[in-house]
């Protein structure tokens, strides 16, 4: 079909399934190495929740709060936490990976993607150099931004480095691998937090806090062996070596038709002078915008990261001493590893609409059933001083299930399929807009889960069932299946969507026009 035009492949590229090219060891060492840009915000999200539970940490830089919690004597389980100096702590990492990942797109379109991960790892090691060191609160938060920064730079480069790297028909596998490294980021923060709390001289956040710099390094000396992704390059005009490169990586000589579906795509993307303004205003790009909002807000409104963030503190409440709760949260991150595994393996098998869907339908019966046992068991009172041990051991299964629908659906597939749907032209700023909302709504969880749980009780699960019911109606009817397709070639799978075609062919919008007559003049 080359040469037929966008009207069927978006490009005015050849048969995507005739991409020829194998999986070399190159493409897959580099890709291992940039995915660990994914275990710096593993670690952030489960290092957080345990060192606010130590102590010493509490009595050091929150004594108000650590006084607070000594001193109450309430039966009320759902409100026993509630402090939002505490969550600020945790959340406000967030908000800094929020601003930074909009600075973020412009290094990534101008400087490449390998450099962005660079800046994002040297910022991160900044950061956990001056939290392990800190001695007043002040130190504290300006290690949390500059930690954030480095979230918000990796966040937004690292997906898009996986998806432009990866042969196409091996893209989900590989860029399932930056979520494995967030889930594995998060159970090792997890059990240094299981260990440190026992270091005698209550000194063990240091350690909690300071080794996030050893990530950082791994993702700073691998990013000086990665090269730069083709597109990237050719979208800099550095043509050639873009080329050789893909040879490189595809361990072919004849990329011709990869390479001028690139070349194309880069074409197309000289049109949009400015993207932030086009992706805003232009009707074409509208299925792509939506995506960018709505998967990173869906993603976050399962309400994962009450589990991430607060498992220890569920745990108490539903009765767990202070060390099984500990030791449950660990479990629950050995399930979220091993359930993002099994996308690995089928992501780009199965496709990416039925582990969107299998994963949604999971997550909703389990999380119905943690809102009927904790309702059954706390009531809207929530006085509670005996609970037996199986009640507790039915919930931790019970909130298994959930994590592991999660890990194999919308952990993964929020950062791939954004990644992998925009257009050159706007890969970098929809990309940042995703990490924007992941973020923003990361922080809101974080900020008001543990008020939302005193007020709403456990009406609070059923809050998060609601959406979960939405975004698998909305996975349904609106998110077109993407395995298998270039990723220059994805424009195709809106032009044939039941619902988003009659954003593509307005002949009256400025940039659809000129990237038709940009198409037309090449064929
Ligand atoms: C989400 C995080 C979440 C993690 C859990 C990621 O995809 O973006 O917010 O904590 O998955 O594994």
């Amino acid at each position: 079909m080359g040469g037929v035009g966008f009207a069927v492949s978006g490009r005015r590229g050849d048969d995507p399934t005739q991409y020829p090219g194998k999986l070399t060891w190159y493409v897959v060492m580099t890709l291992m190495a940039a995915a660990m840009g994914g275990l710096i915000f593993g670690y952030d999200i489960g290092i957080s929740g345990g060192v606010t539970s130590m102590a010493p940490f509490l009595e050091k830089f929150f004594p108000s709060v650590y006084h607070n919690q000594m001193d109450d004597t309430s039966t009320n389980q759902y409100c026993k936490f509630d402090s939002q100096i505490l969550t600020l702590f945790t959340s406000s990492l967030y908000l800094a990976a929020l601003v930074a990942s909009f600075f973020a797109s412009t290094m990534t379109k101008k400087f490449g993607r390998r450099k962005s991960m660079m800046f994002g790892g040297l910022i991160f090691l900044v950061g956990a150099i001056i939290n392990a060191a800190a001695v007043h609160i002040s130190m504290l938060i300006i290690g949390r931004v500059l930690l954030g920064i480095g979230v918000g730079f990796a966040n937004q480069s690292v997906p898009l480095y996986l998806s432009e790297m990866s042969p196409y028909n091996y893209r989900g596998t590989f860029n399932v691998c930056f979520q494995l490294m967030i889930t594995i980021g998060i159970l090792v923060a997890n059990l240094f937090n299981y260990f440190f709390a026992k270091i005698e001289g209550g000194w063990g956040w240091r350690l909690s806090l300071g080794l996030a710099g050893v990530p950082a390094i791994i993702i700073i000396i691998s990013s000086f062996f990665l090269s730069d992704t083709p597109n990237s390059l050719v979208d800099r005009g550095r043509d050639e070596e873009a080329k050789t490169l893909l040879k490189r990586i595809r361990g072919v000589e004849n990329i011709d038709a990869e390479f001028n579906d690139i070349l194309a795509a880069r074409n197309d993307a000289r049109l949009v002078q400015n993207p932030w303004q086009n992706i805003f205003k232009s009707r074409c790009y509208r299925p792509q915008l939506v995506m960018s909002i709505l998967i990173p807000f869906f993603q976050q409104l399962t309400g994962i990261n009450v589990i991430m963030f607060y498992a220890p503190v569920l745990f108490k409440t539903i009765g767990f001493g202070s060390d099984a709760s500990l030791m449950s949260a660990v479990i629950t991150g050995v399930i979220n590893v091993l359930a993002t595994c099994v996308s690995i393996g089928f992501a780009d098998r199965w496709g990416r609409r039925t582990l969107f869907l299998e994963g949604g339908v999971q997550m909703l019966i389990f999380q119905i059933a943690v809102a009927a046992l904790i309702g059954a068991k706390f009531g809207v009172t929530g006085d509670v001083t005996e609970l037996p041990k199986w009640f507790a051991i039915v919930v931790v299964i019970c909130i298994c299930f959930y994590v592991a629908g999660f890990a194999w659906s919308w952990g993964p597939l929020g950062w791939l399929y954004p990644s992998e749907i925009f257009s050159l032209e706007i890969r970098s700023a929809g990309q940042s807009v995703n990490v924007a909302v992941n973020m923003f709504f990361t922080f809101l969880v974080a900020q008001v889960f543990l008020g939302m749980l005193c007020t709403m009780k456990f009406g609070l699960f059923i809050f998060f069932a609601f959406f979960v019911v939405l975004m698998t109606l909305f996975c349904y009817f609106f998110m077109p299946e993407t395995k298998n397709i270039p990723i220059e070639e994805m424009t195709r799978v809106w032009r044939d969507h039941w619902f988003w075609k009659r954003f593509m062919n307005d002949p009256n919008d400025p940039v659809n026009g000129a990237i038709k007559m940009n198409r037309i003049e090449q064929v």
